[in-house]
C-alpha cells in the first residue's frame, strides 16, 4: 500500500515536471501574441510548429532574442531583442549555434559571394519550417536559381553513394543491436564518420567532396569488415549448433540400438 502510494506520487511529480517543460516552450509571450496575428507576423508560428527547432526546444526567442516572459517589453533591445536579420546577416545569426557549418560556409564559394547574391542559409533551408537536412536539399529547382545545375549534380552524385553506404551499415548495426550483440564501438565509429560526411557539403567544393569521400569510404569499409566478421561468427555458431544437434541425434540412436541389442 505504502509502496503503491509512493509510486503514484512519483508519477504525479513526473507528469507535473513534464507538463511544466511543455508549457514553457509553448507559453512564451512571443507565441501567444504572434499566433493571434495575421500574415507575415503570424505565419512564422505555423511554419515553426513541427520544425526540427521546435522539436529541440529552440523557440522564437532562442533565434530572435527578447524576453519570452514579459509581453509589454518582449521586443525591447534592452531585453536582447535582435529583430529579423537582413539577408547578409543571416549566416552569423544562424551560426551562433551552428558554428562548424558557419565556418565552412564562410570559406566557400557561396559564403564569399554572399554580398554579391550568393545564397544565405535560409535560401536553402528556409527560416521557420526547417527540417532535418538531407541530400534532397540538392535539387534542380533549388540549385539552378543562380547558376547551372551541373556542379550541383556532381556534388550530389559524389555524396549519394556514401550516403547509401552509411544507411546500409546503420541498418546492419541496428539488426545486431536488437539481438543483444555489443556494437557500441561500431556505433561510435559510424557516428563520427557520419558527422564528418555531413559537414562536407557547405564547402560546395566538388574536388574536396571527392577527395574526402575516399577517406570516409575507407573508414566505412573498416566498419563493414567488422560486421562481416560478426556475420561469419554467427554463421559458424549456427553450423556448430547444427553439428551438435546432429551428434546428439546419432548418439541417441546408438544408445537406442545398443539397448535393443541387449534386450
Ligand atoms: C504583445 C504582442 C507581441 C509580443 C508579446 C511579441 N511580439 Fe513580436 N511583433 C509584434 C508586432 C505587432 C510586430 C510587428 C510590428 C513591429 O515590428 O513592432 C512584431 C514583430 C516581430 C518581428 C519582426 C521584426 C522585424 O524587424 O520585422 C519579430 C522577429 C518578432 N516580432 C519576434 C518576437 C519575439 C521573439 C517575441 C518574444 C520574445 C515577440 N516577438 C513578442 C507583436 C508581439
Ligand atoms: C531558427 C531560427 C528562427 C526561429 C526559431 C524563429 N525565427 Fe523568425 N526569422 C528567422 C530568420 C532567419 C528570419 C529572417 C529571414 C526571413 O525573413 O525569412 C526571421 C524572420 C521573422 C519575422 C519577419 C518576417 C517578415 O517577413 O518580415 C517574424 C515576424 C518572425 N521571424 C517571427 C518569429 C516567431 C514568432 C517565431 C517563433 C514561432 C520565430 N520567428 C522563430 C529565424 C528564426
Ligand atoms: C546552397 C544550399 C545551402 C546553404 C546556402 C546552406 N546549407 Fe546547410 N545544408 C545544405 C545541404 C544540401 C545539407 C545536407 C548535406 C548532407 O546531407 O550531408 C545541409 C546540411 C546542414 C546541416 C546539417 C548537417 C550538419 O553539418 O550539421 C545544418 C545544421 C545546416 N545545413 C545549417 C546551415 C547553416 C547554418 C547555413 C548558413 C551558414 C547553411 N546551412 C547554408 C544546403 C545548404
Ligand atoms: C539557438 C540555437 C540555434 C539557432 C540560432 C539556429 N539553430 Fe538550427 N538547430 C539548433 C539545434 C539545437 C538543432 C537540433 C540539433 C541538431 O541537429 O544539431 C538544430 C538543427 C538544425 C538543422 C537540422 C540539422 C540536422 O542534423 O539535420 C538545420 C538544417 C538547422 N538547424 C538550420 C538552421 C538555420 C538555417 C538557422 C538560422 C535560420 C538555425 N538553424 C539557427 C539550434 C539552433
Ligand atoms: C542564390 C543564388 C545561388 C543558389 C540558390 C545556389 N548557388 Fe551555388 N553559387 C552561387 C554563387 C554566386 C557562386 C559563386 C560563383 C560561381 O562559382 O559561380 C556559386 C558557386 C557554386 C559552386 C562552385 C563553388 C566553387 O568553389 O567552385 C557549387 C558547386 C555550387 N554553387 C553548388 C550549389 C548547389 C548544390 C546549390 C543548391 C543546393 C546551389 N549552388 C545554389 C549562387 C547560388
Amino acid at each position: 500500500m505504502m509502496m503503491r502510494r509512493l509510486f503514484t506520487g512519483l508519477i504525479v511529480v513526473f507528469v507535473i515536471a513534464m507538463g511544466c517543460g511543455a508549457v514553457q516552450a509553448e507559453d512564451t509571450v512571443c507565441i501567444t501574441c504572434h499566433s493571434a496575428m495575421e500574415g507575415k507576423y503570424g505565419e512564422p508560428v505555423k511554419l515553426w510548429k513541427g520544425s526540427i527547432h521546435e522539436e529541440n526546444g529552440i523557440a522564437c526567442n532562442a533565434c530572435h532574442g527578447g524576453d519570452p516572459k514579459d509581453a509589454p517589453n518582449a521586443m525591447k533591445k534592452e531585453r536582447g531583442f535582435l529583430g529579423a536579420p537582413k539577408y547578409n546577416e543571416v549566416p552569423s545569426f544562424c551560426g551562433r549555434c551552428h558554428v562548424g557549418v558557419l565556418k565552412d560556409y564562410l570559406a566557400s564559394g557561396h559564403g564569399r559571394a554572399l554580398a554579391a547574391g550568393g545564397p544565405n542559409c535560409v535560401i536553402c533551408h528556409g527560416s521557420h519550417q526547417i527540417v532535418k537536412a538531407s541530400l534532397e536539399l540538392i535539387n534542380e529547382k533549388s540549385c539552378s536559381r543562380c547558376h547551372s545545375y551541373e556542379r550541383a549534380k556532381l556534388i550530389k552524385a559524389a555524396m549519394q553513394e556514401t550516403e547509401g553506404n552509411i544507411v546500409a551499415i546503420d541498418g546492419r548495426i541496428s539488426g545486431y543491436k536488437q539481438t543483444g550483440t555489443d556494437v557500441e564501438k561500431m556505433e561510435k565509429e559510424l557516428f563520427a564518420t557520419r558527422n564528418r560526411f555531413h559537414s562536407l557539403f557547405h564547402n560546395v567544393d566538388v574536388k574536396k567532396v571527392t577527395d574526402e569521400s575516399a577517406g570516409i569510404k575507407a573508414d566505412l569499409k573498416k566498419i563493414e569488415n567488422s560486421l562481416t566478421t560478426l556475420d561469419e561468427q554467427k554463421g559458424r555458431r549456427k553450423l556448430a549448433g547444427a553439428i551438435a544437434v546432429a551428434l546428439a541425434l546419432v548418439a541417441g540412436l546408438l544408445v537406442h540400438l545398443l539397448r535393443k541389442t541387449y534386450e
